[in-house]
C-alpha cells in the first residue's frame, strides 16, 4: 500500500442518531421525545420516527453490514428517555441496549463513538422547561454520569452535544424542528443553558470515566471558499467563517465561548458572558466538524447566489467539496484542537435498480471529491483523528422525513430490508488502501 498523509489510526467510520434510526419508540421502557410528538403537519408527508430503521431490533445485522463495509467506526448517540425514561428513574434495559451494541461493535473490531445528545429531547425534560430552564443543566449532568457509568469501560470516544446552533435554531426560533418553538427572544438563555449543560457533561464524563478518554462536541459547521488563493482573499474567507457573518449556526457563536473562553456579542445581545467563561470553556480533547456545504451559497450573509444548474443535494444544499478543507483550516487556525469530521454525506434520492441493487455514483463521487479536500489538511499537518460519512443507513431525516436518503446502506422502511449501496464500496477500498489514492 502507497503512504498516505492519513494517520495509522485514523478513525474511518460512519454516523447515525437515536432518533433518526432506532424506531422502537415504546419498547423497552423508552418513554416518548419531543420528536415522537411531532404532528403530521410538522412532518413532510405526515411521518414519524416510531419506528425508523428499526434499529432497536435489528442492530446485530445493522454491525454486521458495518462489518463488511469496513468500517472501523461507528459514531451514534444515546436516546435520553431510552436511558432515563422519568426524572430519577434509570432504566436497565435501555442501558443493556446499548452496552450489547457497545460489545458487538467491538466484537466486530469497530471503534464506538458516542453522541450523549442528539436532538431527542424527553418528553419529561421538555416539560420541566427544557433548554429553556437552567435545570437542564443538572439533569444532563445526571444523565450523562448515567451513560459514562455504564458505557466508559469500553467506550473512549465522547461527544457531549450534536450541532447545538442547529436544534436551538431550528427547534426555538425558526419553528422548524421539534419543539417548533418561534421563541427568538429565548436566544441568550438557550445558548447559555445549552453551554452550561455541555460544560456539566464534560465534567461528568471526566469525572466517571473508568479509562483516559477523548472529549469533545459535534458542532455544525461551514466556511466561505476563497475566490483564489492569494493572501488577502484568503484572510477574508477567514475573518466571514470565523468572525463575521456565520451567523447562530456559524462558528463563532458556539467555538469562541467553549472552544476558547471568549464571550460573544451579535445581534445586539450576549451570546455568553464573561462570567460563565471559566465554567463554559472546559478543555476538550477534538472538535467534532459536520460539513456539508459552503457558506458562500448558504443563506447567511451572503450575496453570491450559485450559478443555474449548480450541483445540490436533495435537500437543496450546494455540493462544493472545497469546503472540507477551508473549514478545517480556518477552525484549526483559530482553536488548535485536533478535529474530528463527525458528519458529510450526501442527501439524494437512492432507489432500487431492476437488478436489486443501488446504484449511487454520484455519492462515490462525493465521497472522493471531500476526502480529496480533507487529504490536503491532512497533508499540510492538521491533525486529523477520523472521518465518519453522514450516514450509515438511510433514516429519518427530521421534519424532512424518509424522502432524502444519506445512507451507505439502503433501507426499506416498509420492510426494513437493507442494501449496501454501491458507493459503500468504493468507501471501504478508500478505509482500507487508508485514503492513499484520493
Ligand atoms: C446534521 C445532523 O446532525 C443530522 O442529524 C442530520 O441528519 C444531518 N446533518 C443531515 O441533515
Amino acid at each position: 500500500m502507497r503512504d498516505s498523509s492519513f494517520s495509522k489510526a485514523f478513525l474511518w467510520g460512519a454516523a447515525a442518531a437515536s432518533a433518526q434510526i432506532e424506531g422502537g419508540w415504546k419498547d423497552g421502557g423508552r418513554t416518548p421525545s419531543i420528536w415522537d410528538m411531532a404532528t403530521k403537519k410538522q412532518v413532510k408527508h405526515g411521518e414519524t420516527c416510531h419506528t425508523a430503521c428499526d434499529h432497536f431490533h435489528r442492530w446485530k445485522e445493522d454491525v454486521a453490514l458495518m462489518k463488511e463495509m469496513g468500517l472501523k467506526s461507528y459514531r451514534f448517540s444515546i436516546s435520553w428517555s431510552r436511558v432515563i425514561p422519568e426524572e430519577g428513574k434509570v432504566n436497565p434495559e435501555g442501558l443493556k441496549f446499548y452496552s450489547d451494541l457497545v460489545d458487538e461493535l467491538i466484537a466486530n473490531g469497530i471503534e464506538p463513538l458516542v453522541t450523549i445528545f442528539h436532538w431527542d429531547l424527553p418528553m419529561w425534560v421538555y416539560k420541566k422547561g427544557g433548554w429553556l430552564s437552567e435545570s437542564i443543566v443538572p439533569l444532563f449532568r445526571e444523565y450523562t454520569k448515567v451513560v459514562v457509568e455504564a458505557l466508559s469501560d469500553r467506550v473512549k470516544w465522547w461527544m457531549t452535544i450534536n450541532e447545538p446552533g442547529c436544534f436551538i435554531m431550528n427547534g426555538y426560533m425558526q419553528g422548524a424542528h421539534a419543539p417548533f418553538k418561534h421563541d427568538y427572544l429565548a436566544l441568550s438563555k438557550l445558548t447559555r443553558n445549552c453551554m452550561l449543560a455541555h460544560a456539566a457533561s464534560v465534567k461528568a464524563i471526566r469525572q466517571y470515566a473508568k479509562q483516559p478518554v477523548k472529549v469533545g462536541i459535534a458542532f455544525s459547521t461551514g466556511a466561505w471558499i476563497p475566490e483564489n488563493e492569494t493572501p488577502a482573499e484568503i484572510e477574508k474567507a477567514r475573518r466571514l467563517s470565523m468572525e463575521e457573518g456565520s451567523g447562530l449556526i456559524g462558528n463563532r457563536w458556539w467555538m469562541d465561548p467553549m472552544l476558547a473562553g471568549k464571550p460573544v456579542r451579535a445581534y445586539g445581545i450576549y451570546a455568553s458572558h464573561e462570567k460563565d467563561m471559566a465554567e463554559i470553556a472546559q478543555p476538550l480533547d477534538f472538535i467534532g466538524l459536520n460539513i456539508y456545504t459552503s457558506y458562500n451559497y448558504a443563506d447567511w450573509g451572503s450575496n453570491q447566489r450559485p450559478a443555474p444548474g449548480t450541483p445540490r443535494n436533495a435537500l437543496g444544499w450546494v455540493i462544493d467539496e472545497r469546503c472540507m478543507y477551508w473549514n478545517v483550516r480556518f477552525v484549526y487556525e483559530r482553536y488548535k484542537l485536533p478535529i474530528m469530521i463527525t458528519e458529510n454525506g450526501l442527501a439524494a434520492h437512492d432507489m432500487v435498480s431492476l437488478d436489486g441493487k443501488v446504484h449511487d455514483p454520484k455519492r462515490a463521487d462525493f465521497i472522493k471529491r471531500y476526502l480529496g479536500q480533507l487529504k490536503r489538511a491532512a497533508n499540510e499537518g492538521i491533525p486529523l483523528l477520523g472521518y465518519q460519512h453522514w450516514s450509515v443507513m438511510d433514516n429519518f431525516e427530521w421534519a424532512e422525513g424518509y424522502d432524502p436518503r444519506f445512507g451507505l446502506v439502503y433501507v426499506d422502511f416498509t420492510t426494513g430490508k437493507r442494501i449496501i449501496k454501491d458507493s459503500a464500496w468504493d468507501y471501504k477500498h478508500i478505509i482500507e488502501t487508508n485514503g492513499a489514492e484520493l
